[in-house]
């Protein structure tokens, strides 16, 4: 097996591309690939400040190393969920990171600064724990990118979790959330620019860079995510894949290139949501006068910790 470019001994195939590579270039490859999603979608102009949202696994470590390699200026934020165990390797995998590099990180752990944690906010307010993350984690990454005034938000979602999300929102035709899937949203109504700038590399292929680069991340899935939707989509892709390689990238990059304009009308401004006011406790754009994080919070702060429940849904 021999590196596709340089012709030494290679370390890695990949199929998709249909080649091997040797360390050098496989690590080329991977910021080559993150280089070109950002030009293509327009994620990061030269000179703006990016907020990289670190949870210790492989992608958005491999997404954040990435990122300071290419030159930006990019500073991490990592969230204490309280989901036991889990929650505390992530955040000691992140923060030996920073350590490591000298790179700037914020920690907001959710007990200490809300009193509350992931599978107790679920429990008290009745929803599956992966809707009470969601809805946390996409508050306060907007928070604090507004707070910190970056001009860009950026997640370590990578192909195959795009591919998935898109599997599913085809599969039930949630054609609202078709128009917002795309790998950059714009800023507007009091949120931030988002982007994933690892959409053109594989689950493999991050945990591969992270391997080669000696970046220590957590390698165990959430464990309230185990059984979930999300997760039976993604194996049945990854099924697909192994007999037909290549497919993700057609499935999702077809859909880009052809179908997300025929959602995406519309929505173009304010991320989707129109004449939004603010939330009167915390000020962050809500359609309702108090927040949705904020009620959560509200509901769950001081209740009883819950011990962790396995299997949820999103
Ligand atoms: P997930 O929703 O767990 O698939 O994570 C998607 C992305 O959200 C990750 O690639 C990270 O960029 C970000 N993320 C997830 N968990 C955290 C966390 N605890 N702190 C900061 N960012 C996170
Ligand atoms: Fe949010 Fe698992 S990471 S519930
Ligand atoms: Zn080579
Ligand atoms: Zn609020």
């Amino acid at each position: 097996m021999k590196c596709r470019v340089c012709r030494e001994p290679a370390v890695i195939d990949v199929r998709r591309h249909n080649a091997n590579f040797c360390r050098d270039h496989f690590l080329r490859l991977c910021r080559d690939q993150v280089a070109k999603a950002i030009e293509d979608f327009e994620m990061i102009a030269p000179g703006e400040r990016v907020l990289v949202a670190v949870s210790g696994g492989k992608d958005s470590l491999a997404l954040w190393d990435i990122l300071l390699d290419l030159g930006y200026e990019a500073d991490g934020l990592v969230l204490g969920l309280g989901i036991g165990d889990y929650s505390d390797t992530s955040t000691a995998h992140t923060v030996a990171y920073a350590e490591a590099k000298g790179a700037k990180l914020q920690r907001i752990d959710l007990r200490e600064a809300y009193d509350i944690d992931v599978p107790t906010a679920a429990h008290a307010t009745r929803r599956v724990p992966c809707s009470a993350c969601g809805l946390t984690k996409r508050h306060l990454f907007d928070e604090v990118a507004r707070d910190g005034g970056y001009d860009v938000l950026v997640t370590g979602h990578n192909l195959d979790d795009e591919a998935a999300v898109l599997f599913g929102n085809v599969l039930r035709w949630q054609t609202d959330y078709l128009a917002r899937q795309l790998p950059v949203l714009p800023a507007g109504d009091g949120f931030p620019r988002k982007a994933k700038p690892l959409v053109r590399l594989a689950e493999r292929e991050t945990a591969a860079y992270c391997v080669l680069q000696g970046i220590d991340y957590v390698v165990e899935e959430c464990p309230m995510a185990a059984g979930n939707r999300h997760l039976g989509y993604k194996e049945a892709l990854d099924s697909v894949e192994r007999s037909s390689a290549g497919t993700k990238h057609a499935f999702y990059f077809g859909f880009l290139q052809r179908a997300a304009d025929l959602f995406a009308a519309g929505v173009a401004e304010g991320q989707g949501k129109a004449d939004l006011g603010r939330c009167a406790r915390c000020g962050a754009p809500s359609t309702a006068e108090v927040c949705t994080f904020c009620r959560l919070v509200e509901r769950s702060a001081g209740a009883e910790p819950v011990a962790l429940r396995p299997r949820g849904g999103r």
